[in-house]
């Protein structure tokens, strides 16, 4: 093996993709997957690779220092990819504090203790930080965010992630970490977990259940498909310049209503249903405070630097999701039984009166 990585939140929706990718695409690496398997993480993601000789799974909590010292001088890592986080914008409005404690503090774990096993020796090292394109806040209906954009965010995640990212660089400029950094527009694809807008929408159409749409429905945002961010993920971290940040996005903005008008038809289709089934299930709710009203990502840096660019269109890529959520309807009746209940219950009040 002549790389060891620990990629964190491996279990959760993005990190699956990226573990797949590391561990099928290099052979001669040890892949450490660190999860804590908090209500998004699920080991079913990976059952396609959890007998490879070069995948490892570790079940530690990031917010523990001690235990990321622990695992980091068992395994000694030569990289990181750090996408285990708190990650749902409407479970941030509920308990912000479980946001810093995982995206603050539990990213400053990993930072110490990726600088207290390199001691200073950092050729070959590499710390790759997962974020979001949510940091630089808001746009109005035109302008793009480039990697250059002010941080200006907006909900307890989003100002999460940006202070985490702050640490990340700060790392780099106090003590010579070798970091990268990636902020990504909204994925979606299979696996994704059912708290989101397509995930839920696409389980809501096939339980007969309301497709709850916050406010005008006119809000934003540009959509990439998992497969092509985990890509991404693998440029970055092998080819980035060291101290560098890339925005990933899907080149495909849309907004909610139109989305979820477009899912409802591919659904309905795929189905063999009268066109409109599903559509009438849309319901407009209370909306979200503090709703960013677009985030449109300028990816023309990694494009330019590194030849990155999404791999399918839109209509290709919620083609297979759908598809992929149909086939995996045990995967989506195991997620959303137990727990899940209870948040769609608080969450949704209003929907389900
Ligand atoms: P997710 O919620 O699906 O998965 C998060 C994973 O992290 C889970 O496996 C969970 O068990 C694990 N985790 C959470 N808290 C932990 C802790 N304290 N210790 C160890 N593990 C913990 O998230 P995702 O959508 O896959 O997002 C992954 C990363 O990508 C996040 O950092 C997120 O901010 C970023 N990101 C997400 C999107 C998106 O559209 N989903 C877009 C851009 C960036
Ligand atoms: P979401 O998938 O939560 O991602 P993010 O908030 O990180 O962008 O939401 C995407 C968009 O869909 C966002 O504008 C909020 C909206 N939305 C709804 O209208 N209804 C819902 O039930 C959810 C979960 C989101």
């Amino acid at each position: 093996m002549n790389r060891t990585i620990i990629i964190t939140g491996g279990a959760g929706f993005i990190g699956s993709h990226v573990v797949r990718n590391f561990v099928n695409k290099y052979p001669e690496y040890h892949i450490i997957n660190l999860d804590a398997l908090t209500y998004a993480g699920n080991l079913e993601n990976l059952r396609d690779i959890e007998e490879k000789p070069n995948y490892t799974f570790v079940k530690e909590d990031i917010t523990d220092a001690a235990a990321m010292i622990r695992v980091f001088e068992q395994y000694q890592p030569d990289g990181v990819i750090h996408l285990a986080a708190e990650s749902h914008v409407d479970r941030s409005i509920a308990d912000p504090t479980a946001f810093v404690m995982t995206n603050v503090i539990g990213t400053m774990n990993l930072l110490n203790a990726a600088r207290a096993i390199w001691e200073g020796q950092f050729e070959g090292k590499r710390f790759h930080h997962v974020s979001t394109d949510e940091v630089y806040g808001a746009l109005g209906d035109t302008g793009l965010f480039t990697e250059e954009t002010a941080y200006d965010p907006h909900s307890p995640y989003s100002a999460s992630k940006a202070s985490s990212d702050h640490f990340v660089r700060a790392y780099h400029d106090t003590y010579g970490l070798p970091i990268v950094l990636t902020n990504c527009s909204n994925n979606y694809g299979p696996n994704h977990f059912p708290e989101k807008l397509i995930p839920l929408c696409i389980h809501n159409i096939l339980t007969n259940q309301p497709l709850p749409i916050y406010g005008d429905g006119k809000y934003t945002r540009d959509w990439l498909y998992v497969v092509d961010h985990a890509v991404a993920i693998d440029l970055v971290f092998h080819e980035g310049k060291n101290g560098g940040s890339y925005n990933v996005g899907g080149f495909n903005e849309w907004q909610n209503i139109d989305l979820v008008k477009e899912l409802c038809k591919q659904v309905d289709e795929k189905l063999g249903r009268p066109t409109g089934t599903a559509e009438a299930l849309i319901t407009f709710v209370k909306d979200r405070p503090g709703h960013d009203l677009r985030y449109a990502i300028d990816a023309n840096k990694i494009n330019k630097e590194l030849g990155w660019y999404p791999s399918v269109t839109f209509e290709e890529g919620l083609s297979k999701t759908i598809d992929w959520f149909l086939d995996n309807q045990e995967w989506l009746d195991n997620v959303t039984s137990g727990d899940y209940q209870k948040y769609y219950e608080e969450q949704y009040k209003e929907v389900k009166k």
